[in-house]
Order: C-alpha cells, then structure tokens, then sequence
C-alpha cells in the first residue's frame, strides 16, 4: 500500500513537520532503490543528501517533488514545493520572466517574476532569453522559478555541479540568503561533501535504499571550511561514504578552493 499526502497548511500547526516518510519503498523491477525508508524534515530546516553515485538520491527526490511515485509506505509533503536540477530546463523560446511563471496564473504573475528575479541578482536580465544566458544565470532564473510559488519545501538535486568554483560559491551564499528570508525545508542532494557541510542542519548519507547515518552540523553560520571543527566532521562524512581519509590529501587546488571559500563564506 502506498499513500502520498499533501500537508494543508490551513490545518498544519507550525510544528508539522512539513515532510514525513514512513518505510518509503520505490523498486525498478527487481531493483529497490529505495528499501524502507524513513524521513522527517522539520519547517525551515536545511537537510543535505549524500550518497554513492546510484544510491537513489535522485529517485527520492523526484518522489517528493510529485514527479514519481513511490511502491508502498507514506509519504507527506507540502503542497507548495519546487524543484531546481542540475540542468535549468529553462525553455528556450521564452524569456527570463515567463519562464519564471511557467503555469502560474495569477494576476500579479508578472510582478512575482520581477521580484523573485530582483531576489537572485538577475533585475537585469528579466527579457533575456535563456540561450542568451550565462550557467549560473540560468540556474539562478531556475531558483527565481521556484521561488515564485512561494514552496514551504524546497529540493535541490545538485543544482550547482555543473557551476565554476566561484559561480558555486556566489551561490551558496545565495541559496542561504534566500533560505533565511523564505524559511522554506530545503532537501538539497550533493556529492560536494564541504558543500553540504557549509550549507546544511543536517546531512544524511543514503545507502542500500536507507538513511544509513546522519549528523547534525551545529557549526556556528557563516561557515567555512577553515573554522573549528569542519576537517573533523568531512572526515566523518567521507569515511561513512567509504573514502579513506588519508587518502584525501590537501592538494594545491583543494588548499586554494577552500582559501575562496574561506573568503566568500567569511
Ligand atoms: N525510471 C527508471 N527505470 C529504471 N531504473 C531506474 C529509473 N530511475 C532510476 N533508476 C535506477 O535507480 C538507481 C538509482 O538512480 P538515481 O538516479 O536515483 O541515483 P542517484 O543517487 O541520483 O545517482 P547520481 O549520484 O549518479 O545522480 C540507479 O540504478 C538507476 O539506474
Ligand atoms: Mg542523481
């Protein structure tokens, strides 16, 4: 038996937690990618999403989203969510604006465009068309897009893999800003351990279709990779997704990103 809810924020009392997953099954055939899982996001809170390349990070999330279904469990969320990918999925034939108001139909749709796009630095660039735009741009339009709707959950399926160094770290300080004045539960899945360090309450390490660790990161805001206790937790992290530590050796362009992120996160 499977059964998805959607929270009603008219009966939700604040401390609802706005996702709940109760032994969530998802298979592929024979394969099940996701084996019972259970999972509480509290309002507001920042959860990173860790695990191997196939581990269903993806398939999780497209659950949640509303765009899979799941096989058997209970699986609550919000009705307001968004979604933001790797990939923009912007269309091309549509300007900045409407793109960010994709099956938005509200009067003030337009306004709403205009200031989720002012939000992500992008005022500018409201009639460009996405052809015309640079990949953090197009992301960022992409975030403005789920902005809009005004999500009470937001989920990130590595929305910054494809990004420079730099671009990654003008949005980390992005997605945080945004974060802190929407209060959205943002699940955010990554393969940037030091990412989900700097960003998360909580990341969570997904194996063999299951949570199979978490930690709390209660390391003081703003973050960087310098500060007390990061190496110790990445250490942690990394070992739980089975890379040895000392084989991680600091090298020069590793000593160098985490001096930039020293400084944008600073
Ligand atoms: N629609 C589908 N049909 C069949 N198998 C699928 C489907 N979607 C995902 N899978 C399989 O489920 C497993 C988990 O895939 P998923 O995309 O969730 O992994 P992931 O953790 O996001 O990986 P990555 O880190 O590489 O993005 C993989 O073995 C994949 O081949
Ligand atoms: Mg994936």
């Amino acid at each position: 038996m499977s059964s998805i809810d959607h929270l009603d924020a008219a009966k939700a009392s604040h401390s609802t937690p706005p996702v709940q997953l109760r032994n969530v099954v998802r298979q592929f055939g024979q394969q099940r990618v996701i084996d019972g899982l259970d999972l509480d996001i509290a309002p507001g809170e920042f959860v990173a999403l860790l695990g191997a390349s196939g581990s269903g990070k993806t398939t999780l999330l497209r659950s949640l989203a509303g765009l899979d279904s799941i096989d058997s469990g209970q699986l609550r969320v919000p009705k307001a969510r968004a979604a933001v990918f790797q990939e923009p999925r912007l269309m091309p034939w549509k300007r900045a604006w409407k793109n960010v108001i994709l099956g938005l139909h509200t009067p003030d749709a337009k306004a709403r465009a205009v200031q989720a796009l002012t939000e992500v630095g992008l005022a500018h660039r409201l009639e460009a068309y996405p052809a015309t735009l640079s990949g953090g741009e197009a992301q960022r339009v992409a975030l403005a897009r789920g902005l809009v709707r005004e999500p009470k959950l937001l989920l990130l399926d590595e929305p910054f893999a494809a990004l420079d160094a730099l671009t990654r770290i003008r949005m980390h300080r992005l997605i945080i800003e945004l974060w802190r004045k929407h209060t959205p539960a943002v699940l955010l899945v990554t393969h940037d351990v030091d990412e989900a360090i700097l960003l998360a309450d909580r990341v969570i390490v997904l194996a063999n279709g299951k949570i199979a660790e978490q930690l709390t990161i209660d390391l003081p805001r703003a973050r960087d990779t310098g500060q007390e206790g990061f190496q110790a937790i990445r250490a942690r992290l990394l070992s739980l997704l089975g890379v040895e530590v000392e084989a991680v050796a600091v090298t020069p362009r590793q000593a160098t990103n985490n001096s930039i992120r020293r400084f944008a996160h600073g």
